[in-house]
């Protein structure tokens, strides 16, 4: 914004002509690599947009809103995805459950690869496919993260699907399966760096589902 304003000329408030970088409200994940191939893999909450919506007095941030991730109550499991495990009931100094899953996979000692993604309950499995895309399959960093992703959390008992992963036939022979398939448009926000072992160099993924996402070298 500061770049925008000139000394010489007054600039125009137009109600119809506001640009503002688009930001999502959720989760973030950062994935970082130094000169030196320390790692950093950062994924932080407020839950949604502001959080609880307390900020800590003298100290300007924002507090999270986690605790819905506490049981509703206890033995609550229900079709919609609520575990009522004893271990998640909320009581005075636990930590609710949590499925983000900053990741460093390290080979014979050395750094080989930083992910993690935001996303709530399908956070493991893209976290999950990111790692079996590049280790499993080959791929270099983004391909790893443009692929498609899939998610099941057994409850609810659905087969959720990114758009164009599957042909209409492999959908069809799921189905034949028992699946209930669910068509969904963009699953997580993965930030991968992979060590590149041909030449030691590194490559960043940014997933291209979302606009705010980017990949960057120094
Ligand atoms: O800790 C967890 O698993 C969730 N509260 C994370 C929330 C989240 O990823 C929401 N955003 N997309």
């Amino acid at each position: 914004m500061r770049s925008t304003i000139r000394l010489d000329q007054a600039s125009v408030s137009s109600a119809t002509d506001f640009e503002w970088p688009v930001e999502s409200p959720q989760t973030t994940h950062f994935s970082v690599v130094d000169k030196d191939r320390n790692a950093v893999s950062l994924t932080y909450t407020l839950e949604y947009g502001y959080g609880s919506a307390i900020v800590v007095p003298g100290a300007g941030f924002l507090l999270n809103n986690e605790m819905g991730d506490f049981n509703a109550g206890p033995g609550l499991t229900n079709a919609n995805g609520l575990i009522g495990t004893p271990a998640n009931l909320a009581e005075p100094g636990k930590r609710m459950l949590s499925s983000m899953s900053p990741t460093i996979v390290t080979r014979d000692g050395e750094l080989f690869m930083v992910t993690g993604t935001p996303g709530g309950r399908t956070i493991i499995n893209t976290v999950l496919q990111t790692l079996l895309n590049v280790i499993d399959h080959g791929m270099n960093a983004q391909a790893a993260v443009d692929a498609g992703r899939i998610h099941h959390q057994w409850l609810p008992d659905r087969f959720y699907f990114e758009k164009q992963t599957f042909s209409p036939d492999s959908i069809r022979l799921l189905e034949k399966l028992g699946h209930i398939a669910v068509e969904r448009e963009g699953q997580g926000s993965a930030q991968v760096i992979v060590v590149n072992t041909d030449n030691m160099s590194l490559e960043g993924g940014q997933d291209r589902r979302h606009t705010d996402s980017t990949a960057a070298g120094y």
